[in-house]
């Protein structure tokens, strides 16, 4: 059972107790380290982290990597100053436990200056995308993403590639839309993904969070990661703003 904490609401924690959650480790093992979960967020939360989203539009930075993948994203940053209830939910202390035991890992907060930690991905025009992918863990230990669906009014897919790095073992594909108030968790070194382009006219939202077993990262893979968060994601105001405000 899992009991109330500071950020946990109430209904989270009831869903999370009625999950089968000895059927979906065993789920989750099978399919290399990924899983996905219908409904999984109550709709009353959901809905409450959609009219969260309703007033970042303005606040979305646009990047372009040719060849790779285009769209927006807001960083932990401006959730922090905009949507604190993201930033709740990411710290759900029934949430982490929750996904400790689905993983069999002892999970930690990304650490504060990662603007991975919790952020939003918009697909809003036409060609938004990202290709085929991992999502590498530049950290001492593993990173593990969640994928929350909050808006899709899209034909944007999520297609992945389930055991590409485990010897002996074929690998499987698969493709789903994550719907709002869907979860994917997934170990980002042994899934291969990739988001699918967007349609004109089409509004694609998701939320994502990261958490790690080891919050160490080595000074060179710090400036790696950060540089590849500034042109791929956020932009180097939100990637580098704790240099530039001069807090540590
Ligand atoms: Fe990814």
């Amino acid at each position: 059972m899992f009991a109330s904490a500071t950020g946990d609401g109430p209904d989270l924690i009831s869903r999370l107790n009625s999950l089968n959650l000895e059927g979906l480790r065993g789920e989750y093992a099978r399919q290399g380290s990924f899983l996905y979960v219908e409904n999984f967020l109550p709709p009353a939360l959901t809905a409450r982290l959609i009219a969260a989203v309703g007033g970042m539009s303005g606040l979305v930075n646009r990047n372009y990597l040719p060849g790779h993948k285009r769209g927006g994203s807001v960083s932990r940053h401006v959730i922090d100053a905009q949507a604190p209830i993201i930033a709740e939910l990411y710290r759900s202390t029934a949430l982490l436990r929750w996904l400790e035991q689905l993983t069999g890992e002892r999970l930690q907060l990304s650490p504060r200056g990662d603007p991975h930690a919790y952020a939003l991905y918009f697909y809003t025009r036409p060609g938004d995308h990202i290709g085929w992918h991992y999502d590498t863990s530049y950290y001492a230990g593993r990173r593990y993403t969640l994928l929350l669906g909050l808006i899709d009014d899209s034909s944007c897919r999520l297609d992945y590639q389930l055991h590409t790095r485990e010897a002996g073992i074929p690998t499987v594909s698969g493709s789903i839309k994550i719907a709002p108030g869907g979860l994917v968790v997934f170990d980002g070194d042994a899934l291969r993904h990739r988001i699918t382009s967007s349609l004109p006219g089409e509004t694609r939202v998701s939320l994502t969070f990261e958490y790690v077993t080891d919050t160490y990262m080595h000074p060179g893979w710090r400036l790696i990661s950060n540089m590849k968060d500034a042109f791929g994601y956020f932009g180097f105001r939100q990637v580098f703003h704790r240099f530039l405000s001069g807090r540590k």
